[in-house]
């Protein structure tokens, strides 16, 4: 792909921008060289402004969504793509959620811009589990986790039951629920199904990823040993 492109397709700006920044000299390689529009470079040698390019096509990055965020690029009020730098909403291909959470809900999300990794994480295939922390408006009743694990609890407005799901009690009003679909609202409406009232709401984990110590609000790239842990199933 032309430099041109490549770095507009980034979010730098439109084309003309772009082939505006070689002109002016502010793309150069590693040393500082001045780079042309028409070089043949390697993506991690340019930098602008000497700083190294945003990552290439077939980026994955998990964030720590902070309550009070949505997940859309629309909304009038705060949106995820608020916590990242600014021109990665103007990629193309497009960085994208991998399913939702809530604007009250915290915790981990991934974006990719890797569809085929997209299908990946959500094909029910790929059985992926994630775990929700649930605090709760009222004492848990003692019969809920045998409910979850029925596989026949039916939400209401759906035409089939909800898959067998775990409820590991914390204390009286705290519980971590392990899901393997993902509904709309699930774990609300699960919860309500059982006459309680989920007061915060937090995923602290997908398949074998979990957000370690990345403070909320902050994103940082997957690497390969993190999809594999993702998929593996490993801690
Ligand atoms: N279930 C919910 O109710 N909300 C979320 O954000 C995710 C799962």
């Amino acid at each position: 792909m032309k430099l041109v492109k490549l770095i507009a397709n980034l979010g730098y700006g439109s084309r003309k921008d772009v082939a505006a920044m070689f002109r002016e000299g502010r793309i150069t390689d590693a040393q500082g060289e001045v780079l042309y529009a028409d070089d043949k470079v390697a993506h991690d040698v340019i930098r602008i402004d000497g700083e190294p390019l945003d990552p290439p096509a077939g980026m994955t990055l998990m964030l720590h969504k902070p309550v009070g965020y949505t997940c859309s690029t629309k909304d009038p009020g705060r949106v995820i793509y608020d916590l990242l730098p600014p021109r990665f909403r103007l990629r193309s291909p497009l960085l994208s959620s991998v399913g939702r959470l809530d604007r009250d809900t915290s915790g981990l999300l991934l974006m990719t811009d890797d569809g085929a990794q997209l299908h990946r994480i959500v094909s029910p295939k790929a059985k992926l589990a994630k775990v929700y922390e649930a605090t709760l408006a009222q004492e848990l009743r003692g019969d809920e986790a045998a409910v979850f694990a029925s596989g026949t609890l039916m939400l209401e407005s759906e035409t089939t039951p909800l898959a067998p799901a775990a409820l590991e009690v914390r204390d009286a009003r705290r519980a971590a629920l392990t899901l393997t679909e993902g509904r709309y609202h699930q774990v609300r409406r699960m919860f309500a199904a059982v006459g309680n009232h989920v007061d915060a709401l937090h995923r602290s984990r997908i398949g074998g990823l979990s957000l370690g110590d990345l403070p909320a609000g902050r994103w940082r790239l997957l690497d390969a040993g993190d999809l594999e842990t993702l998929f593996g199933g490993k801690a």
